[in-house]
């Protein structure tokens, strides 16, 4: 690879502007990297980080500014002009071809050729596992992409970056998805890839993953850049204060609720293979939170319960009345209301309006006689969107058009309107900014307050310990533990999400 001395400058964005119709999504956008460094780059939700990702990629071509590579000025037309020189973009979500093998994927266009023209399989299959003992991680090559985790559809997209031999890699929130083990182990391919020399750069919400993993933090805010310092030299109250423009002195505003009778009963609930014998009840006022390593079966169990997926064995009750199996529609009727993990896929519609989204659990409530009252519904938006604050000019934007994070306040705007009696969240705040954190955890709290049965599904353990009255541990499937507030603490609640000593059912 093209072996510049550390600390030479890799990346250089000065002052890069981007404009979208009316929207200003970038107005003076600076950034610079240098090589053997992982530098951070923060903000809130549609500060414009993934915009200048975009533009470093080839993607967008700005409207103003400049952007230079190893010091000559580039001006990309395509990715494939951005790729060749040398920059590589891991995404949340990566985009591989589901029914390629991991080699495909990976050689994807540039197939080494044999001796007849053929492609050589053989050969390919042969590198694509010789990176992988690289990174320390066992993928079988010849598998289809269908059906990895995201996290090992990342290695793999990480595997193609160093088979182009990337010189830059950009990671736009990489492990937002991933559970605690994965983004370990994503760290460590990300320290190999800094001490080889290459620049990165990691974009991420959540601090304790930027100040262990990276040496520099760019932070950004309405589009523009704010400041560049050393890790060492700032602290996370630094950073969030500039990031925020004021201190978020309590990200997990819990108030005492009186806690009622038993909403949601879940009893002996089982699908073979995903869960077995799962009782859970939630209370009127309680929040109880879902803890477990990712993949443990949390998700499973509540899309079951809510209907969207099927199940064996079990029943489901919602104030001591029966919830049909399969019937999204009928648990919703009977009160409950699930924010999905996956908001981007499930539950927003991307090219509908901010408000249409946000009323569209509501439509029937907010009719008279089947008239769709739309002052009502630009209010009950306007209301959901300021309290969730929602980044955007007009609630007439296309909610595909929105930020990441943006999208996912509109998906928990549109649940939270329907004021269900049992709210079940899984993963609230993943992609969302800190400050709106808080404000997502006052919500739940108050919520709660007015009497409503919350269940939260949640990878931060912080979060689940900061807002959960009693805790519920799954591991494989099955609960391993219930913790009283009191009891709930980190160690217990990873010796029951691991089965390991020291759990007590
Ligand atoms: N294609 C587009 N059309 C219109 N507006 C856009 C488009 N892409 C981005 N925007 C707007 O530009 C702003 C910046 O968005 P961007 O995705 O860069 O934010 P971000 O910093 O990555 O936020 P997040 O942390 O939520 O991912 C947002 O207000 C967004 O709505
Ligand atoms: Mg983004």
């Amino acid at each position: 690879m093209a072996t510049a001395a550390p600390g030479t400058v890799a990346l250089e964005l000065r002052d890069v502007s981007k404009t979208f119709g009316q929207v200003v999504a970038l107005s003076s956008g600076s950034l610079t990297v240098t090589t053997g460094s992982i530098h951070a780059l923060v903000g809130e939700n549609g500060a414009g980080k993934s915009t200048m990702v975009k533009i470093i990629a080839g993607l967008y071509r700005p409207d103003g500014g400049t952007y230079a590579l190893f010091g000559e000025a580039v001006d990309f037309r395509t990715t494939a002009e951005a790729k060749d020189a040398g920059i590589a973009v891991i995404y949340q979500e990566p985009t591989l071809f589901p029914d390629l093998s991991v080699t495909e994927n990976i050689f994807m266009g540039r197939q080494p050729r044999g001796r007849l023209g053929r492609i050589d399989r053989k050969a390919m299959d042969t590198e694509a596992r010789a990176l992988f003992a690289r990174l320390g991680v066992p993928i079988d090559p010849e598998r289809p992409a269908d059906g990895l985790s995201i996290a090992d559809q990342q290695i793999i997209e990480i595997a193609k970056a160093i088979s182009l031999d990337a010189r830059v890699l950009i990671m736009d929130e990489p492990t937002a998805a991933l559970s605690g083990v994965e983004v370990e182990r994503l760290m460590t391919i990300a320290r190999a890839l800094r001490d080889e020399g290459r620049a990165l750069v990691f974009i991420s919400h959540r601090f304790d993953e930027v100040f262990s993993l990276c040496d520099t933090i760019t932070v950004m805010r309405d589009g523009a850049y704010v400041s560049t310092d050393r890790i060492a030299d700032v602290t996370v109250d630094d950073i969030v204060r500039r990031l925020v423009g004021r201190d978020v002195d309590d990200l997990y505003p819990k108030q005492e609720a009186e806690i009622g009778e038993v909403v949601l009963e879940i009893s002996g609930l089982t699908r073979a293979g995903l869960f077995h014998d799962v009782d859970l009840q939630v209370r009127r006022g309680e929040i109880v939170g879902l803890a477990g390593l990712v993949g443990a079966g949390r998700s499973e169990i509540v899309q079951a319960a809510f209907g969207v997926d099927p199940y064996d064995a079990g029943t489901v009750k919602v104030n001591g009345k029966k919830v049909p199996p399969n019937d999204p529609a009928a648990a919703i009727r009977l009160g409950i209301a699930l924010v999905p993990e996956d908001r981007r896929k499930h539950g927003l519609v991307l090219d509908s309006t901010i408000t249409r989204n946000i009323t569209m659990a509501i439509r029937r409530r907010l009719s008279r006689a089947g008239l769709l009252s739309s002052g009502a519904e630009v209010t009950t938006a306007r209301d959901w969107a300021s309290r969730l604050e929602v980044k955007t000019t007009t609630l007439d934007t296309l909610a595909g058009t929105l930020s990441g994070g943006n999208q996912q306040k509109v998906v928990l705007a549109k649940w939270l309107s329907t004021r269900p009696d049992v709210l079940i969240v899984d993963e609230p705040t993943r992609g969302i900014d800190v400050g709106t954190k808080a404000e997502v955890h006052r919500l739940l709290s108050e919520l709660a307050g007015e009497g409503m049965a919350v269940l939260m599904i949640s990878s931060e353990l912080p979060e689940v310990l900061g807002m959960a009255d009693r805790v519920v541990v799954v591991h494989e499937g099955r609960i391993t533990a219930e913790l009283n507030r009191e009891d709930a603490t980190p160690e217990a609640v990873m010796y029951a999400a691991t089965n390991t000593q020291g759990a007590s059912a």
